[in-house]
């Protein structure tokens, strides 16, 4: 793949909830896609549900019929694994196996020719043991959107210490082109979001294990106060608690059980017992028609309570993120509001607090625990002997 152009052929391989989104992000974006699955009924579902967003996007308006046809027309299922060979970029969405993803990527080598960028939508897998799969890994590299792909705005661009800056520049320019905000991350654990977001649910988990406050409380605090779109027992069971628990014990296995991001017991139980959430009926609310849930207890001071602790945990990990050069600064903020959401960027919400504030609230749930996973990144202390903040230019202005 050279210069990014709409007549670059796009093949997506794996056909589920990201595969087909992804399809139809490039396909919106004006290229010929080809979707491939190894399984014939996933990939018949994928088009039934491609087909009925797109009468769904021409009967409310936001396109007419004949661009939604357009659309849909340029996203080609694909029986065929040699038909990729047309593609000048592919994006593997399998499931997230690495052994199975190596597996692939050493079959789509062959099937490709040399310009051919390939592209991993890995949410958790080290991106350099599965380049290594490939005899010319320079040219593979993650690529991670956000689920659902067509609205999230944020991809995460990840290359691997094989990947070349060419192929980096390439794609980054290729998604962009797509109408994506893209980030470059550091092939480590849970690239930027996936770490920087899992004190929203470890701390939420161990706020309500301690008995602090309650679920519905614990989610009021956070929407209300904190305004965040989604509470964080609301947001597990909307992702589900199989999947967020896997997230969270592969982050923490991946950071050599680093304690700031160990599995709540909670979680795990809530897993066993198939409560799972929104999909399963029942998850730390009951979605059954009917049920009646507990009401949050409406106090101020503890919802503000929470939501400092939350957010300072995050914004701890945040800094840390920099720190590590896991991404800028910019970066880093983009990557939270763009990928899930946030109300703001946590460095800019740092700033606003006060980095000293910041620093002071973590040394005391450091000092009242007793436990490494409250231990302040340094350069918050830094930052904080050195008079300084994240975003001086914008104190300036005022
Ligand atoms: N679901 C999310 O929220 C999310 C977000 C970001 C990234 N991801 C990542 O995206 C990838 C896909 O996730 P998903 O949620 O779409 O999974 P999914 O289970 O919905 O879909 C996976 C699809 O891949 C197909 N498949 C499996 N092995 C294959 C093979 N060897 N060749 C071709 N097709 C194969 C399956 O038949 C299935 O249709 C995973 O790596 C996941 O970690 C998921």
């Amino acid at each position: 793949m050279s210069v990014p152009n709409k007549d670059t052929v796009i093949a997506v391989i794996g056909s589920g909830a990201m595969g087909s989104g992804i399809a139809q992000v490039a396909a919106a974006a004006g290229h010929e896609v080809l979707l491939f699955d190894n399984n014939e009924e996933a990939l018949e579902r994928a088009m039934d549900k491609l087909r009925k967003i797109m009468d769904r996007q021409a009967e409310k308006g936001r396109m007419s019929r004949t661009d939604a046809d357009a659309l849909l027309g340029r996203i080609k299922p694909s029986r065929q694994f040699e038909a990729i060979a047309a593609a000048g970029l592919v994006i593997e969405a399998i499931i997230e196996d690495l052994e199975a993803k190596k597996n692939l990527l050493s079959h789509i080598e062959i099937m490709v020719d040399e310009e051919c960028i390939i592209g991993t939508n890995t949410s958790s897998l080290s991106i350099a043991s599965i380049c290594g799969a490939c005899s010319r890994p320079e040219r593979v590299l993650g690529i991670h959107f956000f689920n659902p792909a067509p609205l999230m705005p944020l991809v995460e661009i990840i290359p691997a210490v094989q990947t070349s800056g060419d192929t980096l520049v390439e794609t980054r320019n290729m998604i962009d082109s797509w109408g994506k905000t893209t980030v470059t991350a550091k092939d480590t654990p849970g690239f930027i979001v996936n770490r920087v977001a899992r004190p929203f649910y470890g701390e939420a988990l161990r706020i309500y294990e301690e008995g602090i406050a309650d679920i519905p409380t614990i989610d009021w605090a956070v929407k209300e106060i904190g305004g965040f779109r989604m509470g964080p027992f609301e947001l597990m069971d909307y992702i589900g608690n199989d999947i967020n628990y896997k997230v969270t014990e592969t982050v923490f296995e991946a950071f050599y059980y680093d304690p700031r991001y160990r599995p709540a017991f909670t979680q795990k139980r809530m897993t066993e017992a198939g409560w799972l959430g929104r999909k399963s009926g029942r998850g730390y609310y009951n979605y059954a028609e009917g049920a009646k849930n507990p009401e949050p207890t409406k106090d101020d001071v503890l919802g503000k309570k929470i939501v400092n602790r939350l957010l300072v945990m995050l914004i701890n990990e945040a800094a840390d993120a920099l720190y590590l050069n896991i991404s800028t600064r910019d970066g880093i903020e983009l990557a939270m509001t763009k990928g899930v959401n946030y109300p703001k960027g946590l460095l800019q919400w740092a700033d606003e607090l006060g980095v000293e504030n910041v620093l002071k609230e973590i040394e005391a749930l450091q000092h009242m625990y007793g436990e490494d996973r409250y231990r302040p990144s340094v350069l918050l202390r830094n930052m904080v002997r050195d008079k300084t903040c994240f975003y001086p230019e914008k104190i300036m202005e005022n």
